[in-house]
């Protein structure tokens, strides 16, 4: 097949673990008679630095154009001040309400070799197999009234969480679709002992799953998820939350996996369109160290020939690839236990491109 791919590497790490991507792409491609057409796109700090937007029309428009995105990472230290005008983040915010990246879906998964990894007790987490799939066009991340409202009583600021059916709706048949090819288990999660728009989300949610007989399905309000989350990750399969709870819930379930660099995520548009990106941040401290663990743009990249090309067999080569090139021992630094031979990013992105020409 032949796709176009926008790159979007962003700040910090971004660059060097999307380039590891690119590498892992071209690599299955040359195997699979694949052609993958590359244009990298300015977003973030970087495209504040260069043009004093995060988000500039030519790089949306890049986005438009194409079959896919890999994102490296957007933010850092040097745009971070909370007064500043311009952010990073709103670069990010723009690209998912603009492309209507609306489902984000967030696995957890742990690999047999890293179970130490984690704080928790392996036990515990060597069960640890979910997807978490957050609503990531509305709720309170984009609901208006928005911003500041400054008064003569002193300071004020609002943000607004407002759902409508037709976005619960079409995340949640997301979530019960991806649970069918799974355990067939949803827990979706609230606050529908206090919040309204949690109170239709629940409404909804139950109106979807009764057209889905064969899934278990659970709500669970968001406090007690994030209790559940660290007593017993092994019982959930596919979580279903709104945006900020989402958020929120998936840095506390990447956790479970140990390091943020294992974990690729993906945001879905309606149809097959797609953003790929790590979950980790742009690591400023490491930036240029070519220490950065690479695996979750791999990872993510694998989900995107999955799910937007519908390369099953591509997808489970490199998922391999990681598997075993981890029960072997190799790890970059994030990874490692004091004492124990690293590699660099290059070499990690290299050790999976010879898994993919050679098996092994
Ligand atoms: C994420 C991040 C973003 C979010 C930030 C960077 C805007 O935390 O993708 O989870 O809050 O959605
Ligand atoms: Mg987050």
């Amino acid at each position: 097949m032949y796709a176009k791919i926008t790159l979007l590497p962003g700040d910090g790490i971004g660059p060097e673990v999307v380039a590891e991507g690119v590498k892992i792409l071209n690599a299955i491609g040359e195997k699979f008679s694949h052609e993958f057409e590359f244009t990298s796109a300015l977003a973030g700090g970087i495209a504040i630095d260069e043009t004093g937007n995060p988000l500039p029309d030519e790089s949306l428009e890049a986005c438009r154009q194409c079959d896919a995105v890999l994102l490296g990472a957007v933010g850092g230290p040097k745009w971070s001040d909370p007064k500043a005008n311009v952010r990073p983040e709103q670069g990010l915010l723009k690209l998912r309400k603009e492309l209507g990246l609306f489902a984000n879906i967030r696995p957890v998964k742990i690999y047999p070799a890293l179970v130490d990894a984690s704080t928790l007790k392996k036990e515990v987490v060597e069960q640890v197999d979910m997807v978490i799939v957050r609503e990531l066009t509305g709720g309170i991340y984009f609901g208006q009234p928005q911003g500041r409202r400054d008064n003569d009583q002193g300071r004020a600021a609002v943000d607004t969480m407002y759902y409508t059916e037709a976005e619960i709706g079409r995340l949640m048949r997301v979530s019960f679709d991806l649970a069918r090819q799974r355990r067939k288990k949803i827990t979706s999660v609230d606050k529908a002992n206090v919040l309204a728009s949690s109170r239709l989300w629940r409404e909804v949610a139950h109106e979807v799953a009764a057209e889905y007989p064969d899934v278990e399905y659970e709500d669970i309000l968001v406090d007690a998820c994030s209790m559940y989350l660290i007593r017993r990750p092994g019982d959930f399969d596919v979580i279903a939350t709104g945006n900020m709870f989402g958020d929120i819930l998936s840095d506390e379930a990447s956790m479970l996996a140990g390091s943020m660099g294992m974990l690729p995520s993906a945001s879905l548009a309606e149809g097959k369109f797609g953003l790929y990106e790590p979950i980790h941040g742009s690591a400023p401290d490491i930036a240029g160290l070519g220490v950065a663990n690479p695996l979750a743009t791999i990872l993510s990249a694998a989900m995107m020939l999955r799910i937007t090309f519908g390369l099953t067999q591509e997808a489970d080569v490199i998922e391999q690839a990681v598997e075993t090139i981890l029960a072997e021992g190799y790890r970059t630094a994030d990874l490692a236990i004091p004492g124990q031979d690293t590699v660099s990013t290059t070499q990690m992105g290299d050790l999976v491109v010879n898994f993919i020409k050679t098996g092994n």
